[in-house]
């Protein structure tokens, strides 16, 4: 057995300056060598160095995930056995981190156990201890260009309009960035945490995750609001024959038959304490055990979760476990209220105008002007669900092939939004730029409920500069 390095006297990157005089020179392969073993490192690094490999080490994961978040590496190369925290969790963690990430792991003979564990969180290879460099300098050339085709297949992606999720209408800014998200967190298996006001569209996207990520195994979801705490458990666990009064077969559960899937958890601000340690446990072991069985059985579905409740102050508030918000939140995904995403809310009309007028066999083809003003001008508390209902009732009473006002429900037809150019004729009274501005910020922050993110994104502003308008504005 090689000699464990001493980490505490190593510093945080080290490249060998002799051989690779720059350790992210231009044009040349850059891998990350993460091994506790320094005598590895050493030797991955002259051997790949003298094949035109540009290589830096580090010796602990922590270590490894600062430099993974500074910097681009086009592979990293990762020991499965260290100290701390394992290898595979160090694979987990930095793909939630970067889902493009060329992962290859080291193994000891005789533990493809870890090797397989390491490909199902989304490593793209794995090679046995003890390596040599000939091997690795082959497995290396193949993750190197895995992570060129990758690029240019996402830069295809974008630029032939793939960029676009399925059955999601609308690319306002903030929708296009749920959009870009969404595209690169799909073909990872990072749990993901879909978050927004009701009515927003959290289950499209969810599907929109699942159908981007070319699972093949099926998409299952869960209102955990609906179903009573007693057969929560089972639904998601499953059973064995006669567990309990009504159980007359045997059934695996939804994150067993959600395997090579998705498994959809809705509503989880609503789990009760006692089944949130359930799942905790499941989701940390990737193992369930089905009610009235002793035995625990492996899945292998992709968790999305999805709440309207702000976890944060669930958490704070001792409802929700600080834990499990965690293991759930590795990706978190916030759909915009509708009354921030401007213009989609017209697509949004005139979409759900022509597939409803359709079933119901009324032409009815457009939307005035008029009604187009109500629409942009209400704040849409139900989100996109209330207006997919205003639409189908305006259909229903519309009078001519246009929808008029009266077609609107009273409430949005006399919605007076507040006014943020509340201007005057007189040039005395007409305020300055900066009293506009901190208007038009206070406005939208409103709109948003003052996330305080989101609003920046509106703006067209960095988070940081909001902070500082705003203090200024104080
Ligand atoms: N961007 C969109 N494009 C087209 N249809 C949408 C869009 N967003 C939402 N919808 C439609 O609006 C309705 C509500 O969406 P969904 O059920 O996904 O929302 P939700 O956020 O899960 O709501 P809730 O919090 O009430 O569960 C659905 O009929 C959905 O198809
Ligand atoms: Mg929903």
């Amino acid at each position: 057995m090689r000699p464990l390095a001493m980490t505490a006297a190593a510093p945080l990157l080290e490249t060998n300056n002799d051989t690779a005089p720059k350790s992210r020179e231009r044009g040349r392969t850059s891998v990350l060598v993460v091994d506790d073993d320094r005598d590895m490192c050493e030797l991955a690094e002259a051997g790949l160095g003298q094949r035109g490999y540009s290589v830096s080490w580090c010796l602990t994961p922590g270590e490894a995930l600062t430099a993974i978040e500074r910097d681009d590496f086009d592979v990293v190369l990762v020991d499965i056995h260290m100290e701390g925290m394992s290898g595979l969790e160090l694979c987990r963690e930095a793909l939630a981190k970067r889902p493009d990430l060329v992962v290859v792991v080291m193994t000891g003979f005789g533990s493809l156990d870890h090797a397989i564990g390491a490909m199902r969180v989304g490593a793209y290879d794995f090679i046995t201890k003890p390596v040599s460099i000939d091997a690795l300098a082959l497995t290396m050339g193949r993750a190197a260009r895995h992570k060129t085709m990758t690029k240019e297949l996402r830069w295809l992606r974008q630029h032939l309009g793939h960029k676009q999720l399925p059955n999601v209408v609308g690319d306002s800014p903030p929708m296009q960035h749920v959009a870009d998200l969404v595209n690169r967190v799909a073909e990872t298996d990072a749990n993901v945490l879909v978050t927004g006001e009701s009515g927003t569209g959290k289950e499209l996207i969810a599907r929109a995750l699942h159908d981007r990520g070319g699972r093949e195994g099926p998409f299952l979801a869960i209102n955990c609001a609906a179903v009573p705490e007693n057969l929560l458990e089972s639904e998601l666990f499953g059973h064995a024959r006669g567990a309990f009064t009504d159980a007359r077969a045997a059934r695996s559960g939804l994150f067993v038959e959600a395997n090579g899937g998705t498994l959809f958890l809705d509503e989880i601000g609503d789990m009760p304490l006692g089944m949130q340690a359930k799942l905790l446990r499941a989701l940390q072991e990737r193992k369930v055990r089905p009610l009235g069985t002793t035995h625990e059985v492996p899945f292998d579905a992709r968790i999305i979760a999805a709440t309207n409740r702000d976890l944060e102050t669930e958490v704070a508030q001792g409802r929700f476990r600080e834990d499990l918000y965690y293991r759930i939140n590795v990706v978190r995904i916030d759909i915009p209220p509708l009354r921030a995403r401007g213009n989609d809310i017209l697509v949004l009309a005139q979409g759900f105008l022509e597939r409803l007028a359709e079933r119901s066999n009324k032409p009815v083809s457009g939307i005035g002007r008029l009604v187009a003003e109500r629409l942009i001008n209400y704040n849409w508390p139900g989100n996109v669900r209330e207006l997919e209902n205003c639409m189908e009732r305006a259909i229903a009473l519309a009078k001519f092939n246009e929808i008029t006002p009266d077609d609107l429900p009273a409430k949005i037809r006399n919605y007076r939004p507040t006014e943020v150019f509340n201007l005057s004729e007189d040039p005395n009274e007409l305020p300055s730029m900066k009293v506009v501005e901190e208007r038009y910020i206070r406005k939208v922050l409103a709109a948003v409920s003052g996330n305080k993110t989101l609003a920046a994104r509106v703006l067209g502003l960095d988070r940081r500069t909001l902070y500082r308008k705003l203090s200024r504005a104080n």
